[in-house]
């Protein structure tokens, strides 16, 4: 009777993981989605403190599992609770690398358990080693840079390193599989501690705007390193949690490549996408024409169409909930507005349609970058609220700039142009943007919140 309860109790878990997934993909199911698989998860759980039986025994240790289940807990909540929204990218990269770490520490435990094992369980223990302890430092130094704490470092030599310790890595696995008793129990520790420095020197170099993938990339090798965890123990919910996870940063990598118009393989080794260098247009003397408020109010209030870009700016200046005042505002004089969506905007996978949900932009309105492509020759006005890289035209147009070939949204295709921005200081990407020197743009200063509060106030007057 218990393993039936217990295989149900999976199967459950299971189903809710893949609902959950599901309702994730839409910002208005999302928490539900979210709410749905963490029950699936805490059921499986409990099910299997109370019903899973080895040799006919039950779980012990049962005080021990629910102190480290809650000190995790307290921690994780605390973390959850105290973060910025700007915050969110790194926060994200830290729990990811955490899984990763979980299940390498499951791969050294479960080494032990059946030493007399098969090749083909060897390999899952230390593919999940390997995957996971890369995973776990990659994902650290990933966190240390949206923390703005590391900065990328690049070298020729450093790229022909990491093939050579990929390679012996996977020298080291291979004979490891096929004779455990050339290194014995050791294996683990060289294997170890090769895949961490190899998580921290493949990391190291990739940096400015091919940052997305690396980050979707670290989040599919945490849901393969889960996977192999599931596969040790042969259990189900591992194994389908795992699988759903890497399935779906994989299809996110993928996804993260097309929007950087790079492969994956590029992004590896080639290394240029980092901060720093660019050759694009140098403002040298070139001059940014400004705008006061009342003349954008004017300009946006007898536009047909407006197009609002939103990028990581908004985000910092907690800006979105404003930002729909000021699209209710024009709407309600009979202009037509839309956000432009880029793929990368922001810090994180959706992060902009996270923020703007959070504000109850009605999801219709967010458009995605293609299409708004196609719709900005006929926008009077387009509206960058802290967005910079990905509306850098050097990504089309400058073969030198570590972004060319990235696709951008084309706001220079519509009518005219308010930046508003702080200052003239470069996006993520660490380059000079032409955009702002364009002969249709004007420059609105100040933080995006205040300049929007005083700009919806203008609109109202006019
Ligand atoms: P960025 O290029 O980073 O530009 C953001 C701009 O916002 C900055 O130029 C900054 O200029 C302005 N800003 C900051 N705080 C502001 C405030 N309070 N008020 C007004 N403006 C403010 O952002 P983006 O265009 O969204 O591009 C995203 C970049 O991050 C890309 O390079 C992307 O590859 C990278 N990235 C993305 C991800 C994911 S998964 N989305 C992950 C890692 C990295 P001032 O300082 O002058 O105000």
């Amino acid at each position: 009777m218990s393993s039936f309860l217990l295989e149900l109790s999976y199967l459950l878990g299971s189903v809710t993981f893949v609902i959950g997934l599901k309702k994730l993909s839409h910002p208005e199911s999302a928490r539900k989605g979210n709410l749905l698989a963490a029950a699936g998860m805490g059921l499986a759980i409990l099910a299997t403190i109370l019903f899973h039986e080895h040799n006919g025994e039950r779980i012990g240790n049962i005080g021990w599992i629910m102190a480290a289940m809650g000190i995790g807990t307290l921690i994780g909540w605390t973390m959850a609770m105290k973060v910025k929204m700007t915050g969110m990218p790194q926060m994200v990269s830290f729990f990811n690398g955490m899984g990763g770490a979980c299940a390498a520490i499951i791969s050294m435990v479960e080494y032990h358990s059946h030493p007399e094992g098969a090749a083909g369980y060897f390999l899952v223990v230390f593919l999940g080693l390997v995957i996971g302890s890369v995973s776990f430092s990659g994902s650290m130094i990933a966190y240390g840079k949206l923390d703005e704490k590391i900065k990328d470092f690049s070298a020729k030599w450093l790229t022909v390193f990491n093939l050579v310790l990929l390679a012996v890595i996977i020298g080291i696995l291979v004979v490891a599989v096929k004779s455990p008793e050339t290194f014995g129990p050791s294996v683990l520790w060289i294997l170890l501690a090769l895949s961490l420095l190899y998580g921290v020197l493949f990391v190291m170099p990739i940096g400015g705007a091919d940052m997305p993938v690396v980050i979707s990339l670290l989040n599919s090798l945490t849901g393969m390193a889960a996977a192999f965890g599931g596969f040790l123990y042969d259990n189900q919910i591992m194994l389908t949690g795992g699988i759903l996870v890497g399935s779906a940063g994989t299809i996110l990598t993928v996804l993260m490549c097309k929007a950087m118009n790079r492969s994956l393989l590029n992004v590896i080794i080639g290394s240029f996408g980092g901060g720093g260098g660019g050759s694009s247009a140098a403002a040298g003397d070139q001059t940014v024409k400004e705008i006061n408020l009342t003349d954008a109010a004017i300009l946006c209030s007898y536009a047909s169409k407006v197009c609002i870009v939103p990028g990581y700016g908004l985000a910092v200046a907690q800006a979105q909930h404003i930002c729909h005042d000021l699209e209710k505002q024009l709407e309600a004089k009979g202009v037509e507005v839309y956000y432009a969506i880029h793929p990368v905007a922001g810090r994180m996978p959706g992060h902009m349609n996270v923020l703007l949900a959070e504000a109850d932009v009605p999801y219709p309105k967010l458009i995605e970058m293609e299409d708004a492509n196609g719709m900005m020759n006929s926008t009077d006005v387009a509206i960058i609220v802290g967005a910079n890289d990905v509306v850098n035209p050097s990504a089309e147009n400058d073969p030198g700039s570590p972004i060319y070939g990235m696709p951008v949204i084309q706001v220079w295709e519509a009518k005219n142009v308010i930046v508003m921005k702080r200052s003239m200081r470069a996006g993520y990407a660490g380059i000079e943007n032409p955009l702002f020197f364009h002969a249709k743009t004007k420059m609105l200063f100040g933080d995006a919140k205040d300049t929007l509060q005083k700009l919806v106030g203008e609109v109202k007057m006019t």
